[in-house]
């Protein structure tokens, strides 16, 4: 359903050149949930912005049900969800149900379509209470549920989310677990990005390792716990760097 083929974006700035994601490549089923696993400046919210038609890779190519993500802006911008770590792009002024109200008109949705949706995602992250108060005054955790129900307003069947749970109290953090979970359960496929081995072992079947912009592991977790012989996540991410640092 996702096709990542040979992707590599470059930065330049004044003086040095980024390659902030190198010629990647892999492919994500129908339905799955990936861990993009990396550590800080490895490339993950590159790759995600590229995934997600924001930004334009160099070069290589990425499709979504086959269609290429730079040139079909507005059918893409129906098929996925994204959230950005902190960047929730709510207006503190607004309360949550006007925030949620105008990204629905940004997708074109009816008015009964939206406050049906408004409905569903209030209650099934328990914010009810607080669906008629503004923005500004929420804390963290209750900031994030708005965060997440906008992203899923128009019923995305993709969502990518960059470390979603990155400044989440434990409680908020947990909530947001189960909440990958269920949405796995509702056949969605799911890009998340952490730099948090626990989490990613929680979450998915599948990884993409990413270090200094290049993929050091693609597959399930299982296949990679039997290659490196050892469930040790923490272990085999730090063994594949030094590794892959002593190959350049
Ligand atoms: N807009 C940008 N301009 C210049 N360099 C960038 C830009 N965005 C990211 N980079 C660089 O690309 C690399 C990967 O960054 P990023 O994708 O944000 O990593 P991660 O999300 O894994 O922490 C870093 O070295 C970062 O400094
Ligand atoms: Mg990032």
């Amino acid at each position: 359903m996702i096709q990542i083929d040979q992707v590599t974006r470059v930065f330049k700035e004044k003086k040095k050149t980024v390659t902030a994601v190198n010629n990647v490549s892999f492919s994500i089923e129908k339905g799955e949930v990936i861990g993009l696993l990396g550590e800080n400046g490895a490339g993950k919210t590159t790759l995600l912005r590229m995934i997600a038609g924001i930004l334009e890779p160099t070069s290589g190519g990425i499709s979504i049900n086959n269609l290429d993500v730079q040139k079909n802006p507005t059918e893409i911008k129906k098929t996925i969800g994204v959230l950005f770590g902190s960047e929730t792009g709510l207006y503190d002024r607004l309360t949550a149900r006007e925030n949620l109200q105008y990204f629905a008109r940004l997708y074109g949705l009816s008015r009964h379509h939206t406050e049906n949706q408004i409905e569903l995602l209030a209650t099934r992250f328990g914010m009810k209470d607080y669906l008629d108060r503004r923005v500004g005054g929420f804390s963290k955790g209750m900031r994030q549920k708005v965060a997440i129900a906008r992203t899923l307003i128009h019923d995305p069947q993709v969502i990518l989310l960059d470390e979603p749970t990155t400044g989440l109290d434990i409680t908020s953090a947990n909530m947001f677990r189960e909440f990958i979970h269920h949405l796995q359960n509702e056949g969605k496929t799911i890009i998340f990005s952490s730099h948090i081995m626990e989490e990613v072992q929680q979450l998915c079947e599948a990884i993409v390792m990413i270090h200094k912009g290049n993929v050091v592991y693609n597959g399930t977790l299982q296949n990679l716990y039997k290659e490196e012989e050892t469930d040790n996540l923490n272990y085999i991410f730090m063994s594949k760097i030094v590794r892959g640092n002593s190959i350049d």
